[in-house]
């Protein structure tokens, strides 16, 4: 049977935190536990070093089919950790500690995602069974000029509740396909004209001119030639939407090394220094009544995201409350 000593160069070895405790104390840890529980851990007791009572109570009576306990608090206080106790003999225990802050964060995206689109889901709702309700309850005394209206109110919140679905089925789709890394060889010109065509009607209603700066000669990208269309569609109508009226949108294209860099240029409010880290969230807006009065869902930015990520592209957003906002994104020249 290996003795206490011995164990050592075995934690050592081990990536995770882990030391070794009998008796109460703690009889070796690896540089990892030093470095999380504090660097004189050896030959102290254990309730000194791990101060959770769950924690004693499972390191003290270890059950081989336990499957740890969770911990928050220890070092970083931000950070989760999973500790888990193997007997060894002889009243002797590993104890691990597993960082499970990364699945945490990932776990509390999930919950905050279903809360979010459940809510974003259920205003539009609400809305149509109010007004689908008066229309039938008192469909008598309702002049049609008023129906109408109503009609049109129920029409406008159902295509809203559509949009917000067909962003999330793109959205998931994108994301099925993360790790496949489209590598067909595309050309870029097509497809920005393709978008500044589909853009022309909104520019016009925003007063605002659509220009074109594409260097003459761009080498074809690896890409996927719908989603890069749905990448400049989304950039191109934020430009347009929370650009200034009456400004011009410029949308260039330029080779830079191994990459082709696209931007997409407004002249309006911009976005201030602590919304820009997040804009790219799903659902998350800057002013969530001005974007859903503009029609605006809040998950086209994350599209955009998560789409330059399957490319392995870069997405970089500059801006200057009051001045503008530029939007750039790095793709990768086709083989
Ligand atoms: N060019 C821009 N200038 C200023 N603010 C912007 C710009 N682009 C995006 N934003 C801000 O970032 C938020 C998120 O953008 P995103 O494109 O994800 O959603 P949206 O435009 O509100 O809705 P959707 O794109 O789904 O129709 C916007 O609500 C807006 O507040
Ligand atoms: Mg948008």
């Amino acid at each position: 049977m290996a003795t206490i000593t011995d164990t050592s160069p075995l934690i050592e070895g081990l990536s995770e935190a882990a030391l070794i405790a009998a008796r109460g104390r703690v009889v070796a840890a690896n540089a990892a536990a030093r470095e999380l529980l504090g660097t004189s851990i050896e030959g102290a007791q254990v309730e000194r070093v791990i101060s959770h009572p769950a924690a004693l109570e499972a390191i003290e009576r270890p059950t081989s089919a336990a499957d740890g306990v969770e911990l928050t608090g220890l070092g970083d206080s931000r950070r989760h950790w999973l500790m888990r106790v193997s007997p060894v003999g002889d009243g002797t225990a590993l104890i691990r500690f597993v960082d499970r802050s990364e699945a945490r964060a990932a776990e509390q995206m999930r919950v905050d995602f279903v809360a979010n689109a459940s809510h974003e889901l259920r205003t539009p709702l609400a809305t149509l069974i109010g007004y689908t309700e008066t229309l039938r309850e008192q469909a008598d005394e309702i002049d049609p000029a008023t129906r109408e209206r109503f009609l049109a109110v129920v029409h406008d919140e159902a295509r809203r509740m559509q949009r917000v679905v067909e962003d999330l089925i793109s959205l998931s789709r994108i994301e099925a396909e993360k790790f496949s890394a489209p590598t067909d060889a595309i050309a870029l010109e097509p497809l920005i004209d393709h978008a500044l065509a589909s853009a022309r009607r909104m520019a016009e209603e925003r007063r605002s001119t659509l220009e074109r700066r594409v260097a003459p000669v761009l080498p074809r990208i690896a890409a996927d030639g719908s989603q890069i269309l749905q990448v400049l569609d989304n950039l191109i109508t934020n430009a347009l939407r929370y650009g200034e009226p009456g400004t011009p949108v410029t949308i260039s294209a330029d080779a830079d090394g191994p990459m082709v860099r696209l931007t997409v240029a407004d002249q309006g409010e911009g976005i201030s220094r602590e919304h820009l880290p997040r804009v790219t969230e799903r659902f998350y807006r800057v002013d969530t009544s001005r974007s859903r009065a503009l029609g605006g869902t809040g998950l086209g930015l994350s599209i955009v995201k998560h789409i330059v990520e399957r490319h392995r592209g870069r997405l970089m957003i500059d801006s200057e409350p009051g001045k503008g906002t530029r939007v750039s994104i790095l793709l990768p020249v086709a083989a």
